[in-house]
């Protein structure tokens, strides 16, 4: 007879066996998983058998997140990692060693560009930021010395600029570079860039795919060969998927078609009634006639025919002006992700692009008074009544300025 201790760790930790598939996938909140021999453990491990031993090495519940991104992006392989930053981190790492070069689009979330330029900067990677819009300046930059990749978002942070992929994926294997998108705005409802040509895609599953401000993840799909090299980064650097946020995304994955239709249609709503305001000066939403990549967007988003739930706008007034719209909000929480059922609205400089200085934020396009607006699934009319009243705080900003700072 075993001794107390030891009857209670087998007594919890026995599995029990079901024989119905259950309908959501299990949570597998097992760091470990106990192979027949030692043999197996040994094969498991060494990747020349498939299973489970380790979960930073691979765990049932993140693989299957990986496999249904996978799945729905065309792709052949993904890994789960546990945030977007750790995804890009893995997908850039898998490709760049010291003294090579990226090419990376000059609209791109803070930290994209704080990764590229302070964290592989200081590793020897050198990274070159064009107007990924401008195709001719991607192929001078692409020409002027060699490079491993190209990096763009498909729709990017925070001023809504929408990437041709299949234009630069072509531009960027011409000039033997792979092509690595963040397709985190986009999500694969609206666009897939590996059927465009891309090498890569990245997620920020925290976003779109999860939906629900309720879990951090990140990942990674593309070719079997490709993912392996992404695998090989992870194994010792970490940054896996957990469980409980995997099986949280993979929940918030099966209504991403329904969540971005109806964030897309909001969106568009008031993107064109925003138009039409006074105080409003500029409004970026790629369903929008006027938006500088109106084509390039039917043509990659067609298919869905919708464009999103992020847009853009800047108000007379500026700093002063954002700022009063944001305090006068009602519906939206004071913080700063995307792709939730909740409506947010930043101010890119002080929040998600805090990292750039002024020559940056001027370079990258990004207005003092610009406001990024993440359209939530609330009811539209609710958000027209809210944004109005931000509108006319606004206008009182402009009008009195002494009072607004009140
Ligand atoms: C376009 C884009 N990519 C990546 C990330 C990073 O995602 P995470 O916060 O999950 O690391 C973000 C976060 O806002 C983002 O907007």
């Amino acid at each position: 007879m075993s001794g107390f201790s030891t009857r209670a760790i087998r007594a919890a930790s026995r599995v029990p066996p079901v024989e119905q598939r259950p309908t959501a996938v299990p949570i597998y909140q097992s760091v470990t998983f106990d192979a027949r021999d030692a043999a197996e453990l040994g094969e498991i491990l060494s990747g020349s058998r498939p299973g489970y031993a380790y979960s930073r090495i691979d765990n049932p519940t993140t693989a299957a997140l990986a496999a249904a991104v996978a799945e729905l992006e065309g792709a052949e392989a993904g890994f789960a990692f546990a945030t977007g930053m750790a995804a890009i981190h893995a997908a850039l790492l898998s490709l760049v060693s010291a003294g090579d070069r990226i090419v990376a689009t000059q609209a791109i979330y803070g930290s994209s560009r704080d990764l590229l330029t302070q964290i592989l900067g200081r590793l020897g990677v050198a990274t070159v930021f064009v107007d990924v819009t401008d195709l001719a300046a991607v192929e001078a930059a692409l020409a002027a010395a060699p490079t491993r990749v190209l990096y763009v978002e498909t729709i990017s942070n925070p001023t809504i600029v929408v990437a041709d992929l299949a234009a630069l994926a072509d531009l960027a294997h011409r000039h033997g570079a792979s092509l690595v998108v963040d397709n985190t705005f986009a999500s694969p409802y609206l666009c897939r860039p590996l059927e465009l040509g891309a090498d890569l895609v990245v997620h920020s599953a925290t976003k779109y795919l999860g939906g629900h401000s309720d879990a951090l993840a990140g990942v990674v799909v593309g070719s079997e060969e490709g993912i392996a090299a992404v695998r090989h980064v992870q194994v010792d650097t970490g940054g896996s998927a957990s469980p409980l946020p995997a099986f949280l995304v993979l929940r918030g994955i099966a209504t991403l078609g329904l969540r971005v239709a109806r964030h897309s249609a909001t969106a568009a709503d008031l993107a064109a009634w925003l138009e039409a305001r006074s105080g409003v000066q500029r409004v970026y939403y790629p369903g929008l006639a006027g938006h500088p990549q109106h084509a390039v967007a039917r043509r990659q988003f067609g298919a869905a025919g919708a464009y999103g739930g992020m847009l853009a706008f800047e108000l007379e007034g500026g700093r002063a002006a954002g700022a009063a719209f944001l305090d006068a909000l009602e519906i939206p929480a004071r913080t700063a992700s995307l792709g939730s059922v909740h409506t947010m609205v930043v101010h890119p400089p002080s929040t998600t692009h805090r990292q750039l200085d002024a020559a940056a934020l001027a370079e990258a396009g990004i207005a003092e008074g610009l406001l990024r607006c993440s359209v939530g699934l609330e009811d539209a009319d609710d958000l027209r009544a809210d944004f109005d009243r931000g509108l006319e705080a606004a206008r009182r900003a402009v009008r009195d300025p002494a009072a607004g700072r009140a």
